[in-house]
């Protein structure tokens, strides 16, 4: 019989439960997004995240056991993101988990969510150890080199800002809407990237290392000229702004990702995060990966970006690891993997 396992996430803006089983089938995954609770304030504000998680967890947990077709008793095991993440939401999850642990005494596994999102492609793709995994979100930006469930060694990653934050960033300066990774990426496509010059922050310095704040700051200074010169900012000028941005990040992140490859002498470069749904980026990172001979595997984008079927499948993983986690399970607001 194989292992269906109950996973719950909740470290940051998205509350979500999914029925994910030992032999690769996502049975459910449901995600409730909070863009609109935040949208206001221009990033999320980790009181109301933690409410909206606290209010909506039970419910997305009866509804990924309802479109699976399960009940708790058919359950092998609950896993539960444990951190990295804003600590309110983080211990609704962990609350919930264990209340659910001990009412039906099925065992507990804490996850660490971006072991979740370092694992996905072993759960979309099936693929072995070891791979290099980017993973590019809002949130997150870094190299890790994946030899088994629990073995990540981080090559490298920004020293600063996460490349979608700057993709976030760089669309409140210029007026565009957010989430700002689809709107800079659709202005984009009506500009022309050679008309304005954008700095390619520590591509001469070596190592994995990635900065994005320079970029930011590089293009506010572009928006002001281009607004002294011209009374406010044309319409082309914002197109080329944009693709001349989008251009620099995937520049750097193909170079980068070209040395983590050297480094990690791996046969896969697996990607993750809301990020990799850029298709200039993708693209870019597709020609590194043949131009370097290496397998390239990106997961749908809905298990790309942030969900709880990553964390059931990395729950199975560490369970067939025989780890276990008891009522002193913690909620980490820092855990390095
Ligand atoms: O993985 P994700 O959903 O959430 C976390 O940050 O954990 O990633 C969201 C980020 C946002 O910053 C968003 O602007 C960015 O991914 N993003 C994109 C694109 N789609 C989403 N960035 C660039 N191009 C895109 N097409
Ligand atoms: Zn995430």
């Amino acid at each position: 019989m194989t292992l269906t396992v109950l996973g719950i996430e909740s470290s940051c803006d998205d509350t979500a439960a999914a029925v994910v089983t030992g032999d690769r089938r996502v049975l459910s995954s449901v995600v409730a997004g909070q863009a609109a609770l935040h949208a206001d304030f221009g990033g999320v504000v980790p009181e109301i995240a933690a409410r909206a998680h606290a209010e909506r967890l039970d419910h997305c947990v009866e509804a990924a056991l309802a479109q699976a077709g399960v009940t708790l008793r058919d359950l092998d095991a609950i896993a539960v993101t444990a951190g990295p993440g804003l600590i309110g939401g983080v211990m609704a999850g962990v609350m919930l988990a264990k209340g659910l642990a001990a009412g039906t005494g099925l065992p507990l596994v804490g996850v660490n969510h971006l072991a979740g999102h370092a694992l996905t492609p072993r759960l979309t793709d099936g693929i072995g150890f070891p791979y290099l995994m980017l993973l590019v979100s809002g949130g997150h930006c870094q190299f890790l080199l994946v030899r088994g469930p629990e073995d990540f060694t981080r090559l490298g990653g920004t020293i600063d800002d996460a490349p979608g934050e700057a993709f976030d960033k760089v669309a409140k300066l210029l007026g565009l809407p957010q989430p700002g990774g689809p709107a800079v990426e659709a202005e984009a496509a009506r500009g022309d990237p050679a008309a304005v010059a954008l700095p390619r922050p520590l591509l001469d310095r070596p190592g994995c290392d990635l900065s994005f704040s320079g970029l930011k700051t590089a293009v506010l200074r572009l928006r002001d000229q281009a607004v002294a010169a011209d009374g406010g900012l044309r319409q082309g000028m914002r197109a080329d702004i944009c693709a001349g941005f989008q251009q620099a990040v995937a520049e750097v992140l193909a170079e980068k990702t070209r040395r983590a490859l050297a480094l990690a002498a791996v046969p896969v470069l697996a990607v993750a995060g809301g990020v990799a749904a850029n298709r200039a980026i993708r693209a870019a990172l597709e020609q590194v990966a043949e131009a370097e001979g290496v397998r390239f595997v990106a997961p749908p984008l809905a298990l790309c970006t942030d969900n709880a079927a990553m964390i059931a499948w990395a729950g199975i993983e560490r369970f067939r690891l025989g780890h276990r986690d008891g009522m002193d399970l913690a909620a980490r607001p820092r855990w390095p993997l």
